[in-house]
Protein backbone atom coordinates (compact mmCIF):
# COMPACT_ATOMS: atom_id res chain seq x y z
CA UNK A 1 0.00 0.00 0.00
CA UNK A 2 1.21 3.80 -0.74
CA UNK A 3 1.73 6.00 1.81
CA UNK A 4 -0.46 8.66 0.60
CA UNK A 5 0.79 11.88 2.38
CA UNK A 6 4.25 10.83 -0.08
CA UNK A 7 1.97 11.52 -3.41
CA UNK A 8 -0.52 13.99 -2.31
CA UNK A 9 -0.30 17.53 -1.85
CA UNK A 10 -2.41 20.75 -0.75
CA UNK A 11 -4.10 21.83 -4.22
CA UNK A 12 -4.13 25.22 -3.40
CA UNK A 13 -0.73 25.73 -2.12
CA UNK A 14 0.47 23.14 -3.89
CA UNK A 15 2.73 21.80 -0.79
CA UNK A 16 2.39 18.59 1.40
CA UNK A 17 0.36 17.28 3.40
CA UNK A 18 1.11 15.74 6.59
CA UNK A 19 -0.35 12.42 7.65
CA UNK A 20 -3.67 13.73 9.02
CA UNK A 21 -4.26 15.17 5.55
CA UNK A 22 -3.70 18.67 7.24
CA UNK A 23 -1.61 21.18 5.00
CA UNK A 24 1.04 23.20 6.77
CA UNK A 25 0.54 26.56 4.72
CA UNK A 26 -3.16 27.22 4.77
CA UNK A 27 -4.42 24.86 7.57
CA UNK A 28 -6.73 23.38 5.66
CA UNK A 29 -7.87 19.81 6.90
CA UNK A 30 -8.46 17.19 4.05
CA UNK A 31 -10.58 14.18 4.74
CA UNK A 32 -11.16 10.85 4.14
CA UNK A 33 -15.22 10.47 3.80
CA UNK A 34 -17.11 7.10 2.52
CA UNK A 35 -13.55 5.65 1.50
CA UNK A 36 -12.55 8.35 -0.93
CA UNK A 37 -9.63 11.06 0.52
CA UNK A 38 -11.47 14.19 -0.28
CA UNK A 39 -8.71 17.19 -1.48
CA UNK A 40 -10.67 19.46 -3.31
CA UNK A 41 -10.30 23.22 -2.03
CA UNK A 42 -14.07 25.36 -2.45
CA UNK A 43 -11.93 28.34 -3.39
CA UNK A 44 -10.75 26.35 -7.03
CA UNK A 45 -13.13 23.92 -7.59
CA UNK A 46 -16.80 24.93 -6.24
CA UNK A 47 -18.46 25.41 -9.60
CA UNK A 48 -17.27 21.97 -10.94
CA UNK A 49 -20.15 19.66 -12.48
CA UNK A 50 -21.70 17.47 -9.74
CA UNK A 51 -23.85 14.53 -10.47
CA UNK A 52 -27.49 14.39 -9.34
CA UNK A 53 -27.24 12.46 -5.73
CA UNK A 54 -30.80 10.78 -6.17
CA UNK A 55 -29.32 8.52 -8.87
CA UNK A 56 -27.02 6.70 -6.74
CA UNK A 57 -29.28 3.78 -6.14
CA UNK A 58 -28.63 0.53 -7.78
CA UNK A 59 -32.24 0.38 -9.69
CA UNK A 60 -31.69 4.15 -10.55
CA UNK A 61 -28.06 3.51 -11.84
CA UNK A 62 -28.78 0.15 -13.61
CA UNK A 63 -32.17 2.11 -15.56
CA UNK A 64 -30.22 5.23 -16.46
CA UNK A 65 -26.98 3.21 -18.29
CA UNK A 66 -29.48 0.92 -20.28
CA UNK A 67 -31.53 4.37 -21.02
CA UNK A 68 -28.25 5.75 -21.93
CA UNK A 69 -27.01 2.76 -24.18
CA UNK A 70 -30.64 1.70 -25.29
CA UNK A 71 -29.65 5.07 -28.07
CA UNK A 72 -26.47 4.08 -29.44
CA UNK A 73 -26.65 2.86 -33.03
CA UNK A 74 -25.35 -1.01 -33.98
CA UNK A 75 -22.02 0.71 -35.70
CA UNK A 76 -21.28 3.32 -32.93
CA UNK A 77 -21.62 -0.32 -30.54
CA UNK A 78 -19.14 -1.95 -33.07
CA UNK A 79 -16.67 0.97 -33.25
CA UNK A 80 -16.64 1.21 -29.68
CA UNK A 81 -16.03 -2.25 -29.28
CA UNK A 82 -12.97 -2.29 -31.72
CA UNK A 83 -11.91 0.89 -29.31
CA UNK A 84 -11.79 -1.41 -26.44
CA UNK A 85 -10.04 -4.23 -26.90
CA UNK A 86 -7.36 -1.81 -28.33
CA UNK A 87 -7.32 0.04 -25.47
CA UNK A 88 -7.18 -3.78 -23.00
CA UNK A 89 -3.86 -4.08 -24.94
CA UNK A 90 -2.60 -1.19 -23.41
CA UNK A 91 -3.84 -1.77 -20.19
CA UNK A 92 -2.44 -4.90 -19.93
CA UNK A 93 1.31 -3.60 -20.31
CA UNK A 94 0.28 -0.63 -17.40
CA UNK A 95 2.57 -1.00 -14.53
CA UNK A 96 3.33 1.18 -10.89
CA UNK A 97 1.01 3.82 -10.31
CA UNK A 98 -1.79 4.17 -12.81
CA UNK A 99 -4.16 7.49 -12.08
CA UNK A 100 -7.79 7.14 -13.81
CA UNK A 101 -9.01 10.55 -14.85
CA UNK A 102 -12.55 11.49 -14.31
CA UNK A 103 -13.27 7.93 -13.07
CA UNK A 104 -17.51 8.75 -13.02
CA UNK A 105 -19.07 5.55 -12.71
CA UNK A 106 -15.77 3.50 -13.49
CA UNK A 107 -15.78 2.12 -16.76
CA UNK A 108 -12.12 2.84 -17.18
CA UNK A 109 -11.48 1.81 -13.67
CA UNK A 110 -13.50 -1.37 -14.28
CA UNK A 111 -10.88 -2.34 -16.48
CA UNK A 112 -8.16 -1.29 -14.38
CA UNK A 113 -9.21 -4.04 -11.79
CA UNK A 114 -10.07 -6.40 -13.76
CA UNK A 115 -7.01 -6.96 -15.15
CA UNK A 116 -4.51 -9.54 -13.62
CA UNK A 117 -1.27 -7.25 -14.44
CA UNK A 118 0.43 -5.72 -11.28
CA UNK A 119 0.04 -2.34 -10.85
CA UNK A 120 -1.51 0.17 -8.11
CA UNK A 121 -4.52 2.15 -9.47
CA UNK A 122 -5.80 5.16 -8.23
CA UNK A 123 -9.79 6.37 -9.44
CA UNK A 124 -9.85 10.48 -9.64
CA UNK A 125 -13.19 12.40 -9.98
CA UNK A 126 -13.89 15.90 -8.87
CA UNK A 127 -17.50 14.76 -7.47
CA UNK A 128 -16.88 13.13 -4.52
CA UNK A 129 -20.02 11.53 -3.91
CA UNK A 130 -19.57 9.63 -7.50
CA UNK A 131 -15.96 8.22 -6.91
CA UNK A 132 -17.56 6.96 -3.37
CA UNK A 133 -20.74 5.29 -5.13
CA UNK A 134 -18.06 3.74 -7.66
CA UNK A 135 -15.36 2.99 -5.37
CA UNK A 136 -18.14 0.66 -3.08
CA UNK A 137 -19.41 -0.72 -6.38
CA UNK A 138 -16.01 -1.52 -7.24
CA UNK A 139 -14.79 -3.21 -3.71
CA UNK A 140 -17.40 -5.23 -3.88
CA UNK A 141 -16.54 -6.73 -7.03
CA UNK A 142 -13.12 -7.30 -7.61
CA UNK A 143 -10.07 -7.56 -5.12
CA UNK A 144 -7.30 -5.47 -6.46
CA UNK A 145 -6.29 -2.58 -4.25
CA UNK A 146 -6.90 1.04 -5.02
CA UNK A 147 -7.64 4.21 -3.68
CA UNK A 148 -9.77 6.69 -4.64
CA UNK A 149 -9.10 10.88 -4.26
CA UNK A 150 -11.59 13.42 -5.11
CA UNK A 151 -9.71 16.28 -6.88
CA UNK A 152 -9.95 18.89 -9.94
CA UNK A 153 -8.16 17.75 -12.46
CA UNK A 154 -7.37 21.45 -13.32
CA UNK A 155 -5.85 21.44 -9.77
CA UNK A 156 -4.81 18.11 -9.27
CA UNK A 157 -3.77 17.16 -5.71
CA UNK A 158 -0.87 14.81 -6.77
CA UNK A 159 2.63 15.72 -6.08
CA UNK A 160 4.88 16.05 -9.11
CA UNK A 161 6.36 13.10 -10.63
CA UNK A 162 4.01 10.65 -8.89
CA UNK A 163 2.23 8.46 -11.88
CA UNK A 164 3.85 5.71 -14.00
CA UNK A 165 0.49 6.04 -16.11
CA UNK A 166 -2.24 8.56 -16.52
CA UNK A 167 -5.52 6.97 -18.34
CA UNK A 168 -9.25 7.93 -18.79
CA UNK A 169 -12.02 7.30 -20.88
CA UNK A 170 -13.39 10.38 -22.07
CA UNK A 171 -11.97 12.39 -19.26
CA UNK A 172 -10.44 15.32 -21.67
CA UNK A 173 -13.79 15.07 -23.41
CA UNK A 174 -15.73 16.96 -21.02
CA UNK A 175 -13.34 19.57 -18.86
CA UNK A 176 -13.11 23.27 -19.91
CA UNK A 177 -9.98 24.63 -20.05
CA UNK A 178 -7.99 21.99 -21.57
CA UNK A 179 -4.51 23.52 -20.90
CA UNK A 180 -4.83 23.92 -17.21
CA UNK A 181 -5.49 20.35 -17.11
CA UNK A 182 -3.14 18.90 -19.41
CA UNK A 183 -0.69 21.01 -17.98
CA UNK A 184 -1.17 19.11 -14.79
CA UNK A 185 -1.25 15.71 -15.84
CA UNK A 186 2.37 16.80 -17.46
CA UNK A 187 3.43 17.60 -13.78
CA UNK A 188 2.21 14.17 -11.68
CA UNK A 189 3.31 11.78 -14.57
CA UNK A 190 6.68 10.71 -13.70
CA UNK A 191 9.62 11.65 -16.78
CA UNK A 192 9.29 8.83 -18.57
CA UNK A 193 5.41 8.30 -17.32
CA UNK A 194 2.57 8.08 -20.05
CA UNK A 195 -0.70 9.62 -20.85
CA UNK A 196 -2.91 6.94 -22.42
CA UNK A 197 -6.42 7.99 -22.23
CA UNK A 198 -9.27 6.36 -25.06
CA UNK A 199 -11.17 9.78 -26.32
CA UNK A 200 -12.98 10.81 -28.88
CA UNK A 201 -13.02 13.52 -31.79
CA UNK A 202 -15.71 14.68 -34.38
CA UNK A 203 -14.36 17.14 -37.31
CA UNK A 204 -13.82 21.35 -37.22
CA UNK A 205 -16.27 21.79 -39.65
CA UNK A 206 -19.28 19.61 -37.56
CA UNK A 207 -22.18 21.01 -35.62
CA UNK A 208 -20.61 19.36 -32.62
CA UNK A 209 -17.72 21.56 -32.53
CA UNK A 210 -19.39 24.65 -32.90
CA UNK A 211 -21.93 23.65 -30.20
CA UNK A 212 -18.76 22.56 -27.99
CA UNK A 213 -17.55 25.87 -28.73
CA UNK A 214 -20.30 27.42 -26.40
CA UNK A 215 -19.17 25.16 -23.30
CA UNK A 216 -15.14 26.06 -23.90
CA UNK A 217 -14.65 22.58 -24.75
CA UNK A 218 -13.64 22.70 -27.91
CA UNK A 219 -10.65 22.05 -28.46
CA UNK A 220 -9.98 18.55 -26.78
CA UNK A 221 -12.56 17.97 -29.74
CA UNK A 222 -10.60 18.10 -32.68
CA UNK A 223 -7.40 15.73 -33.42
CA UNK A 224 -4.82 18.56 -34.68
CA UNK A 225 -5.66 20.84 -32.00
CA UNK A 226 -5.20 17.86 -29.04
CA UNK A 227 -2.14 16.90 -30.55
CA UNK A 228 -0.44 20.65 -30.86
CA UNK A 229 -2.08 21.07 -26.94
CA UNK A 230 -0.10 18.22 -25.60
CA UNK A 231 3.02 18.97 -27.47
CA UNK A 232 3.33 22.78 -25.91
CA UNK A 233 2.74 21.59 -22.21
CA UNK A 234 5.53 19.20 -22.92
CA UNK A 235 4.48 16.04 -23.92
CA UNK A 236 7.06 13.99 -26.30
CA UNK A 237 6.34 11.50 -28.61
CA UNK A 238 2.42 12.54 -29.07
CA UNK A 239 0.30 9.94 -30.90
CA UNK A 240 -3.96 9.88 -31.08
CA UNK A 241 -4.83 6.86 -33.15
CA UNK A 242 -7.82 6.84 -34.37
CA UNK A 243 -9.35 3.37 -34.16
CA UNK A 244 -12.63 3.71 -35.30
CA UNK A 245 -15.44 5.80 -36.35
CA UNK A 246 -18.98 5.98 -36.23
CA UNK A 247 -22.07 8.09 -37.03
CA UNK A 248 -23.19 9.48 -33.56
CA UNK A 249 -27.11 8.42 -33.07
CA UNK A 250 -29.64 11.28 -31.33
CA UNK A 251 -29.15 10.85 -27.88
CA UNK A 252 -31.57 13.17 -25.40
CA UNK A 253 -29.21 12.19 -22.71
CA UNK A 254 -26.11 13.89 -24.23
CA UNK A 255 -25.31 17.16 -25.51
CA UNK A 256 -22.46 16.16 -27.54
CA UNK A 257 -21.99 15.05 -30.12
CA UNK A 258 -24.81 16.11 -32.25
CA UNK A 259 -26.63 13.71 -33.88
CA UNK A 260 -25.27 12.73 -37.45
CA UNK A 261 -21.60 13.90 -36.68
CA UNK A 262 -19.20 11.27 -37.56
CA UNK A 263 -17.44 10.14 -33.97
CA UNK A 264 -13.85 9.18 -34.32
CA UNK A 265 -12.86 6.80 -31.15
CA UNK A 266 -8.78 7.19 -30.50
CA UNK A 267 -6.65 6.47 -28.68
CA UNK A 268 -4.03 9.30 -26.78
CA UNK A 269 -0.42 8.31 -26.42
CA UNK A 270 1.98 11.32 -24.71
CA UNK A 271 5.31 10.10 -22.97
CA UNK A 272 6.55 13.17 -20.38
C1 LIG B 1 -18.87 10.85 -17.98
S1 LIG B 1 -17.51 10.70 -16.92
C2 LIG B 1 -16.35 10.00 -17.98
C3 LIG B 1 -16.49 8.47 -18.05
C4 LIG B 1 -15.64 7.76 -17.02
N1 LIG B 1 -14.24 8.09 -17.20
C5 LIG B 1 -15.81 6.24 -17.08
O1 LIG B 1 -14.82 5.52 -17.27
O2 LIG B 1 -16.94 5.76 -16.90
C6 LIG B 1 -17.00 12.36 -16.75
C7 LIG B 1 -16.56 12.65 -15.31
O3 LIG B 1 -15.76 13.84 -15.31
C8 LIG B 1 -15.87 14.38 -14.02
N2 LIG B 1 -15.32 15.75 -14.04
C9 LIG B 1 -15.89 16.87 -14.55
N3 LIG B 1 -15.10 17.93 -14.33
C10 LIG B 1 -13.98 17.48 -13.68
C11 LIG B 1 -12.78 18.08 -13.17
N4 LIG B 1 -12.56 19.39 -13.29
N5 LIG B 1 -11.86 17.29 -12.57
C12 LIG B 1 -12.07 15.95 -12.45
N6 LIG B 1 -13.18 15.33 -12.89
C13 LIG B 1 -14.12 16.07 -13.51
C14 LIG B 1 -17.35 14.28 -13.73
O4 LIG B 1 -17.62 14.36 -12.35
C15 LIG B 1 -17.70 12.92 -14.34
O5 LIG B 1 -17.74 11.92 -13.36
ZN1 LIG C 1 -2.66 24.61 1.63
Amino acid sequence: MIALHQILQCPLCKIDINKNLECSKCGEKYVLMNDVYVLLNQKLSDKEWKWNQSLFSNDKMEKMVKEYRSYFNDETKTAQEIWWSEMNKYINNFQGIVGDIATGLGSMFEKLLKTETDFFPIATDVDPNVLGWTSKQMKEKYKKEFISVATDTKHFAFKDNTFDYLTSLAGLNNIPNIMAVLAELYRVLKYGGELVVMHSFVEEKSNSYKMAKEYNVERALVREFLISDLSQVGFKRVKANIISSAIWAENPMDGLPIAGDLQYFAIIEAEK
